[in-house]
């Protein structure tokens, strides 16, 4: 079944929850369709873990394009949604259009992502206009790393948690199709989650969201260091793949890999006549 605006809405409505993670490439996009995930998110944290930037603000827009192009390919029924890059969408709302609009052309995108409260709702306002789906994101918004000085959990004094559902209701008022919360208490998450008709989808944000999503490569296990509180680590993919390239290494170099299934035969008398050998 195709993932849309309004199965995702129905989805909060009957309390089923909405599945998203990450994906940067088409083979991953279209292992994560053919599970049945209902949301992929070409999440702009592919510069950390796709181009092995320290944060998410040296993303460009043609990185943005190129990814989301590959998952569209890969995935036929998820819903589709890619990130809005460090200044895609902040210094004009013609330029937000227009950059969003790249992102469903040139990307294939069902919806783009864009982080921000209050200070964001004219761009999420003319992008929808647009008929543009906008999924927004408050909370430990990446983007802000340096404003918060460090990736710090927001949400934890009353005024902050006020601000931030406050940013919520305007959000959703400007026309916004759900909203990723990141980095809040649970408690404040399931407050904006019952305020709100739109889906709340959590990273960080405990289990009172209507959907979670996480980094592809965090929950596989993929990732080395630190792993962030909120992280599950579904699989540990990492110790498979250093497996598999260790096996390879040895194979390759004992003479063991190809073995002669891997191998393509020719005939016989064709050799000899290649190399002139009389019998
Ligand atoms: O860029 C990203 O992957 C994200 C998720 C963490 C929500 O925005």
């Amino acid at each position: 079944m195709k993932n849309t605006v309004s199965t995702l809405l129905k989805q909060k409505q009957s309390g089923d929850k909405i599945t998203m993670l990450t994906a940067y490439d088409y083979t991953t996009a279209k292992i994560m369709d053919e599970c049945g995930i209902n949301s992929i998110l070409i999440g702009d944290s592919l510069g950390m873990v796709m181009l092995g930037y320290e944060n998410t603000l040296p993303v460009t827009m043609a990185d943005m394009i190129h990814h989301t192009a590959a998952v569209s390919r890969g995935a036929k029924n998820a819903f589709i949604v890619a990130d809005m890059p460090f200044m895609s969408y902040q210094v004009s709302v013609e330029e937000a259009v227009s950059n969003a609009g790249r992102l469903i052309k040139e990307g294939g995108a069902h919806a783009v992502k864009l982080e921000g409260g209050a200070e964001v709702c004219e761009q999420i306002r003319a992008i929808v206009n647009a008929s543009i789906p906008v999924v927004a994101h408050l909370g430990l918004t990446p983007q802000s790393v340096n404003a918060f000085g460090g990736f710090k959990v927001q949400g934890k004094t009353l005024e902050n948690a006020r601000k931030l559902i406050a940013d919520a209701v305007k959000i959703q008022e400007a026309g916004a199709c759900a909203v990723v919360l990141e980095g809040i208490p649970a408690k404040l998450a399931e407050i904006i989650t019952e305020k709100l008709v739109i889906p709340t989808i959590g990273i960080g944000a405990g289990n009172g969201c209507d959907g979670q999503v996480l980094v592809y490569q965090d929950m596989l296990g993929l990732t080395t260091g630190h792993t962030p509180k909120f992280v599950k680590r579904f699989a540990e993919a990492g110790i498979l793949m250093r497996q598999g390239i260790s096996d390879y290494i040895q194979h390759t170099k004992s003479g063991e890999f190809p073995a002669p299934e891997h191998t393509y035969a020719i005939d016989d008398e064709v050799i000899r006549q290649l190399i002139g050998k009389e019998e």
